[in-house]
């Protein structure tokens, strides 16, 4: 016997490369174990609007290769009310619907925790490029981000160790410095920034004069937007060194283009796990892999908890880029 019957889908939020892996992941997995299953317009402004549509396997045919999200993402002001949120659990009921799949960010998984609380039956899938949500070594997209962030470094090296010459590359990450740490570990840069943990620019940019006088014949610094500007690090750098890096913004170029296999197979396997849960009867958990065990864990706990930073991997990073 199944704990439920007819699940629905969205995406919330923030995009991110394998949103349309997951959607595919749960609608197959819903069919396959017999379930019907609607996928949602547009985040919660779609649930309040009603924009719900039933999934069949060829409608999500063609679309795990395609960054974005086929149900499309918005952000909902409405929803963050508690009129909003009962009216997004009364939509579900009117429509005979006992499970939700929200596959977003930490706002996005807010949101399901209050219908989680409502008592609709809510799976949460880790979908942002951020890699900040907690209880999971890694969300859907920050492969793939991370992987855009390396691609264009190596580019920048190219021109930069021609001209011997610095960059600052600012990347994405509000609050959460993982995809700077990552890509900077990747691509050997000299300094990685992030929020959390202190630096002195004055010693950066002493180490980058230094590098250069020790033969190096480029400098990378790489920063997390959270923490501060790209160009406020270069204008920072320019007077306590002299030095005038040139200043790169990746921005939304970060969140788009076709997911890696990582992203495709974490959000493939996320899904199945928070399908096959949920038809178990379990609710309310956001849905991660650590140490290559799957974990559901109380959404609850997931936003009120921080996700740790990997200060092994920061310091590891600072040691090989001498
Ligand atoms: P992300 O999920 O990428 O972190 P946002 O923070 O923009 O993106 O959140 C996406 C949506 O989730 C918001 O527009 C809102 O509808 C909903 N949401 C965010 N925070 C809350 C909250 N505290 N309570 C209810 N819904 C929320
Ligand atoms: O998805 C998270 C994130 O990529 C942040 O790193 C970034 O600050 C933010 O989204 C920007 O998103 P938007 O321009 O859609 O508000």
């Amino acid at each position: 016997m199944s704990a439920v019957k007819k699940i629905a889908v969205l995406t919330s939020g923030g995009d991110s490369q394998g949103m349309n892996a997951a959607v595919r992941a749960v609608v197959r997995s819903a069919l396959y174990r017999g379930l019907e299953v609607y996928g949602v317009q547009r985040g919660y402004q779609g649930l309040l609007n009603q924009d719900l549509r039933p999934m069949d396997l060829r409608s999500v045919g063609d679309i795990i290769q395609r960054g974005g999200t086929i149900l499309q993402t918005a952000r909902c002001k409405e929803f963050m009310t508690a009129e909003g949120q009962q009216r997004g659990a009364d939509v579900l009921r009117e429509h005979g619907i006992d499970g939700l799949v929200v596959i977003g960010g930490d706002g996005s998984y807010q949101g399901a925790n209050k219908l989680s609380k409502l008592g609709i039956k809510t799976m949460g899938l880790p979908g942002t490029i951020d890699n900040d949500i907690p209880f999971t070594d890694f969300t859907i997209g920050f492969d793939t981000a991370v992987s855009i962030v390396v691609d264009a470094i190596n580019k920048l090296r190219d021109t930069m160790t021609s001209h011997e010459r610095s960059s600052v590359v600012e990347v994405m990450g509000r609050h959460c410095g993982d995809i700077a740490l990552y890509a900077g570990l990747a691509s050997g840069a000299e300094a990685i920034i992030v929020p959390e943990v202190p630096f002195d620019i004055k010693d950066i940019s002493h180490r980058m004069k230094d590098n250069f006088q020790k033969g190096k014949r480029h400098g990378i610094v790489v920063v997390a937007e959270g923490v501060c500007s790209g160009e406020d690090v270069a204008r920072n750098i320019t007077e306590h060194s002299g030095i005038e890096p040139r200043v790169t913004v990746l921005g939304h170029i970060q969140r788009g283009g076709s997911p890696t296999h990582n992203d495709r197979i974490l959000a493939s396997q996320l899904a199945d796990y928070a399908v096959q849960r949920l038809q178990e009867g379990d609710s309310g958990k956001g849905i991660g892999i650590m140490k290559g065990e799957f974990v559901a864990t109380d959404i609850e706990k997931v936003v009120t908890t921080k996700k740790s930073f990997n200060l092994d991997l920061y310091n590891l990073a600072l040691r090989l880029s001498q």
